[in-house]
């Protein structure tokens, strides 16, 4: 892993968008999985203000959602749909065509799994994945256990991720959630690593230790060949 060191989350975000701008340049076809969550928000903003005027630029990018909370309706503020929808599919003109995600309030979720694995399958390898860091070391919604599961799949959500920024303001938090798996991320070509604030030192820490442990998902990134850390931790 490539550690990147930046003065502050902005230096970051923008930092990170001029990579990927330059990327799709290259490469307008790209696929590109995506994080939800306070990190990755200003990484998406500063693209949206560099693709202004110029937004068929990303009109054969295609765009998979990294994971969903699971059981609240798909375009409810508090879903990770909603959220690329605002932050990335809307302001860069990408069709929603090129979308591939879970379905949030699907009637059979193990069914929307298998139908997402198979499209992921159909992709691979996708280009690009932008993540963030989880407070527990979940990666997408894979989350602590003493085994880690390849494909997409349903996960059981911690006490700790339900208290996540995006499901406050809900009244039932979401018991599980849909996310992409460990193998599928370690096959991605490249993955860019968003870690921004103090919060998240004890986090850092345990992700560049260099040994893939499962109760700390993240850290599975060690065995990937081609991760850039954008962080403002020293
Ligand atoms: C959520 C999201 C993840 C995200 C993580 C970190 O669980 N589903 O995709 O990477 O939290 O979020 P934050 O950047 O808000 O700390």
């Amino acid at each position: 892993m490539k550690k990147l060191l930046f003065p502050d989350y902005q230096t970051i975000s923008e930092s990170a968008a001029d990579w990927i701008f330059k990327r799709v340049a290259e490469k307008p076809e790209l696929t590109i999985c995506l994080a939800t969550g306070s990190t990755p928000t200003g990484t998406y903003e500063a693209l949206a203000a560099r693709a202004k005027g110029n937004e068929r630029l990303f009109a054969k990018c295609r765009v998979l959602k990294l994971d969903e909370w699971g059981g609240i309706p798909e375009n409810h503020p508090a879903s990770c749909q909603y959220y690329i929808q605002k932050y990335f599919l809307d302001p860069l003109s990408i069709p929603k065509s090129q979308f591939i995600s879970f379905k949030a309030d699907a009637a059979d979720p193990e069914k929307e799994c298998k139908r997402v694995k198979e499209q992921i399958a159909e992709l691979s390898p996708i280009d690009l994945a932008v993540l963030g860091l989880g407070l527990n070391g979940h990666l997408g919604f894979n989350e602590p256990a003493s085994a880690l599961t390849p494909y997409a799949h349903i996960a059981e959500l911690s006490i700790e991720t339900q208290k996540h920024q995006m499901v406050e303001g809900l009244n039932v938090k979401p018991a599980f959630g849909y996310t992409m798996g460990m193998a599928e991320l370690l096959q991605v070509r490249k993955i860019i690593m968003l870690v921004s604030g103090e919060h998240k030192r004890e986090q850092q820490e345990k992700l560049l230790h260099g040994k893939a442990d499962p109760q700390f998902p993240a850290s599975f990134l060690c065995l990937h060949p081609d991760v850039d850390l954008y962080t403002d931790l020293p």
